[in-house]
């Protein structure tokens, strides 16, 4: 018999469904991972014998094969342990297949069962709420998914025996809340410490109402840092959908930090020694780079003439 879990592969803020189908037969022992995995994906194996042995379900000598369908499409990342997980403890009779069917999972697990949060969780979160799913994921990852949606079903537990136990109903963990952003706007660079410098506030004033370029030449200590890193303070409040399109970004990089969204635009200043990957993003799944990061916010290229150490780069910032 196959048992399926579904979850998701990352195209840059898109989560696309992927089947985790896992099945058990006679043969030579072993766990063969196939459907593109990369390597983070393949070591997942390792991981998910030890946390099932940890967790009291030893795998049984037989041909264990796992399938990520669609087959031709790559899996990169670690979020693939718990689905795996998950499909091989429904193969093992642990958790019925009905009571995974109607959920998405997404996490890393820890040799000894334990779930670790991961990055994506809010991408997937949205995905699994358009498709009608819950959502499965580490206790860490939980505030972060609970803003897909209020009416999104989701469990979110600290370890493999925990959740078994929600899903067979013997003990259930309670619906994550929202992660807050903390009240600390004080301590934000405020474009009203600036003594002076009419025309350069006025500049930026434009420049962040009519959401403009801004290109600032002057004498090294004239204040051309300081009132760039001020320019967030008068950019208009995000809107709803502005929020999640940033929070996305940020859950796919990993910093979102405990689930926290924050109200306020980015601010990115990479350093001119910068990579190319690293100012436009790149990678197989597509990591933001400095640009996406700074999406709806400010991207400051701080010192922008060091920029350019090769061909390629002046074409980005021209
Ligand atoms: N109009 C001003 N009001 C308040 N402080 C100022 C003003 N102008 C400059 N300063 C002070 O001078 C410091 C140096 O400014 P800043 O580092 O922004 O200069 P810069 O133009 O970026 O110089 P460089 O070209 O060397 O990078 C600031 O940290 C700030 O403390
Ligand atoms: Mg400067």
């Amino acid at each position: 018999m196959v048992t399926r879990v579904t979850t998701v592969a990352f195209q840059g803020i898109d989560a696309v469904p992927v089947d985790v189908q896992a099945h058990i037969a006679p043969g030579f022992p072993g766990l063969v991972l196939v459907g593109l995995p990369d390597k983070a994906v393949r070591e997942s194996g390792e991981r998910v014998r030890a946390a099932l042995t940890a967790s009291g379900l030893g795998l049984p000598p037989k041909r264990i094969t796992i399938n990520l369908a669609p087959a031709d499409l790559p899996k990169e990342g670690s979020h693939y342990d718990l689905p795996i997980a998950l499909a091989l403890m429904s193969a093992l009779g642990a958790i019925p297949q009905d009571a995974l069917d109607g959920y998405m999972a997404v996490g890393e697990l820890g040799l000894d069962g334990r779930l670790a949060h991961v990055g994506g969780v809010l991408p997937a979160a949205m995905a699994a709420s358009a498709r009608g799913l819950g959502l499965v994921c580490p206790t860490g990852s939980g505030p972060e998914a609970a803003w897909a949606g209020d009416d999104l079903d989701i469990i979110a537990a600290d370890s493999l025996v925990a959740l078994a136990n929600h899903l067979t109903g013997l003990q259930l963990q309670a619906r994550p809340k929202p992660g807050r952003q903390l009240a600390d706007a004080a301590q934000l660079p405020d474009l009203a410490d600036v003594r002076g410098q009419a025309v350069a506030r006025r500049a930026l004033e434009v420049a962040a109402a009519g959401g403009h370029n801004l290109l600032m030449v002057g004498p090294p200590g004239a204040g051309k840092s300081m009132l760039a890193a001020r320019l967030p303070s008068i950019l208009p409040p995000l809107s709803a959908r502005e929020l999640l399109d940033i929070s996305m970004i940020q859950s796919i990089a990993g910093e979102l930090a405990g689930g926290v969204l924050s109200d306020r635009r980015p601010f990115r200043a990479p350093h001119h020694s910068a990579s190319m990957a690293a100012l436009v993003g790149g990678g197989l799944r597509v990591r933001p780079g400095e640009a996406s990061l700074a999406h709806n916010g400010v991207l400051f290229l701080d010192e922008l003439p060091e920029f350019a150490p090769s061909g390629e780069n002046t074409k980005v910032l021209l």
